[in-house]
């Protein structure tokens, strides 16, 4: 691509990072009446839902200043697995309610429009079968997509083979349904969906800390390969971050 072909896509991308659009008056669907999107895809009534230990019920013992000092992107992982409490912990420090109101949570969210869905490959939580899921926030359950699966092979050719996501416990790929959020803030929203992701994930590299686990964050991903890894259609839904944990050696 020719040289100022670049730079004005690189000006138009510094765009996206600037609020100048804050303050003027927008006409959103919000606005026109328009019904508020759902705050958690929908599920099969039928599916069997995996339960997860509820976030009063953890023992969870790490403080805040030593897991801050400690915090590191961790590339490499032990064959030790995730306990069901563990894993409850983390996928509800990334998503869960801490409030009996759907839209307040652990992790912020511009406008508490939360546009995120998670989806974990389990490779090693104990009691729970290898296989990918999607986390329900207002249950706090997983809902099955695919188990009894290994996707390691899968998951790593999405992440461009980066070769150390194969030993993770856990991985953490979210995507965003970014209606939830232009349905209030419409041309304003995709700057402040990609804040809210880095919060998500950041919430999980402080919980993974915490339990003598760690945290990789993956932006370097194929597009087409993670949306059809998760089996969205790329348009209303798609993959915008992913993260690997595991238990630290
Ligand atoms: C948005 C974002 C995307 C990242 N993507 C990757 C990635 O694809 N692969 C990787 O190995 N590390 C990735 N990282 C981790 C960074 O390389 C890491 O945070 C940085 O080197 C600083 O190291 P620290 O997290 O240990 O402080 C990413 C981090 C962030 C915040």
């Amino acid at each position: 691509m020719a040289e100022n072909k670049i730079k004005q896509k690189i000006l138009r991308g510094r765009k996206l990072l600037k609020a100048s659009q804050w303050g003027r008056s927008l006409e959103t669907d919000q606005k026109l009446g328009k019904p508020a999107p759902q705050v958690q895809k929908d599920y099969p009534e039928k599916a069997q839902l995996v339960d997860l230990v509820p976030s009063g019920e953890m023992s969870i013992e790490g403080d805040l200043l030593s897991v801050l000092q400690n915090r590191r992107s961790r590339r490499s992982f032990s064959e030790e697995s995730f306990s069901r409490e563990e894993f409850s912990f983390l996928i509800w420090a990334v998503q869960g309610l801490n409030s009996s109101r759907e839209y307040f949570r652990t992790s912020p969210s511009a406008g508490a429009r939360h546009p995120f869905e998670t989806y974990v490959i389990i490779n090693k939580v104990e009691g729970i079968e290898q296989g990918l899921y999607r986390y329900l926030p207002l249950e706090h359950k997983l809902l099955p997509l695919e188990s009894n699966k290994d996707l390691t092979d899968e998951f790593a050719g999405a992440c461009l083979d980066q070769e150390f996501t194969r030993q993770s416990a856990v991985d953490f790929i979210w995507t965003a349904l970014p209606y939830r959020t232009e349905w209030r803030y419409s041309i304003l929203s995709h700057k402040v969906i990609a804040i809210d992701a880095g919060h998500v994930c950041q919430n999980l590299y402080l919980a993974s800390e915490a339990i003598g686990g760690g945290t990789c964050a993956i932006g370097a991903y194929s597009q087409e390969k993670m949306d059809n890894l998760l089996v969205v259609d790329g348009e209303d839904e798609f993959a915008v971050y992913a993260a690997v944990t595991g238990k630290v050696k």
